[in-house]
């Protein structure tokens, strides 16, 4: 008990500053400090649904709920509920193993000679007879090799990192591993060896609930939170806007903890952190690299801008992709030193 500036005996500075929120609330309101004790008192005593935001907003320094506190012994009533939640729920050990992660068993990727060629029907334009007879085209049909026979070998826990500029096949190049993909009608794709596996893109989040609650109802509120903090979003306000609400590295970081959470085996990743600063980006090429190895997937991540983040995601091989010509497998090591450091 301290004496108050103001001259009154008795309140501390907490009770003060209860007494000054309520105050205001009075004032607002136009209703007397009494009134405005017993719309409180009501209102606590229904529970906190009935107050509404506004009253919320205002009242909730004023309002301390009761900590609940575990007193034994245990009542009757607590015992027996006690006694039957046990038996309903699984033991410590059986939910340890149900909570364990995902993890892929032997999943193999061999494809030989894979080739998309894009044939294209050319409008017959004023425009495209001039670019025609200047470039020497003939015929009414355009033909494209994209990509020319790559050849992937891959296992579990294995990042295959695709580079090249831009038009040089990347997006064509990761549809084709996808085998629930339909492709383009106007690329042809030639390869030796069959796809078997379950390909993950990343996809955007509902949108009418906070994204928090998107991944909590699908998965568990634990496997939600441990996600979204894997992609670096853990921030309050992030969680409880909706999709739609985020911005577009947001976003981004919502659909990885999203990707992180589904049964897929393989990894389809286009376009892989191009909306985040380099910090934020190598903070989830790093997480998403454990995640990788952790749970044995395969990951074929493109991307035309990444000397930021690279060493982070530390890919098992790079494949480089070369408009008009055969592509090349390169170590991470060899794409380091004879390609990220000549760009600096
Ligand atoms: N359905 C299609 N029909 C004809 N050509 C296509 C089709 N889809 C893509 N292409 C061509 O294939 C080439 C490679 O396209 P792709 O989108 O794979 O490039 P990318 O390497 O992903 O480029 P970026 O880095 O700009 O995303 C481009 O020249 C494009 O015009
Ligand atoms: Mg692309």
């Amino acid at each position: 008990m301290s004496r108050a500036p103001g001259g009154e005996f008795g309140m501390m500075s907490l009770q003060r500053k209860y007494f000054r929120a309520l105050e205001d609330y009075c004032k607002t309101l136009q209703i007397t400090f009494e009134e405005g004790l017993e719309v409180l008192r009501r209102k606590i005593e229904q529970n906190q649904d009935a107050l509404t935001t506004g009253e919320w907003a205002v009242l909730r320094s004023v309002i301390r709920n009761p900590i609940p506190y575990y007193l034994c012994p245990l009542d009757d009533y607590s015992e027996k509920y006690l006694c039957a939640a046990l038996k309903a729920l699984p033991s410590a050990e059986e939910a340890k193993t149900t909570r364990s992660e995902f993890s892929v068993k032997n999943t193999q990727i061999s494809i030989e000679n894979l080739s998309i060629r894009a044939s294209y029907r050319v409008p017959e334009t004023r425009s495209t007879k001039i670019i025609m007879d200047a470039f020497g085209l003939k015929g009414d049909t355009v033909y494209a090799d994209i990509v020319q026979n790559v050849s992937v070998k891959a296992s579990n826990g294995n990042i295959i990192f695709v580079v090249g500029t831009s038009g040089s096949g990347k997006s064509v190049f990761l549809n084709a591993l996808d085998p629930d993909k339909t492709i383009d009608g106007n690329l042809m794709v030639k390869r030796t060896g069959g796809l078997k596996h379950s390909a993950g893109w990343l996809r955007p989040l509902r949108n009418d609930v906070p994204i928090f609650e998107v991944l909590a109802e699908k998965f568990t509120p634990e496997k939600a939170f441990v996600s979204l903090s894997r992609v670096g979003l853990s921030e309050a306000l992030a969680f409880i806007k909706p999709f739609w609400m985020l911005s577009r590295g947001q976003q981004y970081r919502a659909m990885i903890a999203d990707l992180l959470l589904r049964d897929e085996e393989v990894w389809l990743l286009d376009e892989f952190c191009s909306d985040l600063d380099p910090i934020t980006a190598k903070i989830v090429a790093h997480n998403l690299r454990k995640q990788i190895i952790a749970t044995g997937r395969i990951a074929f991540i493109a991307a035309a801008n990444h000397t930021h983040y690279l060493d982070a995601l530390r890919p098992t091989k790079v494949l480089m992709l070369r408009s008009g010509d055969e592509p090349a497998w390169l170590s991470y090591k060899e794409y380091q030193n004879d390609f990220l450091d000549q760009v600096g």
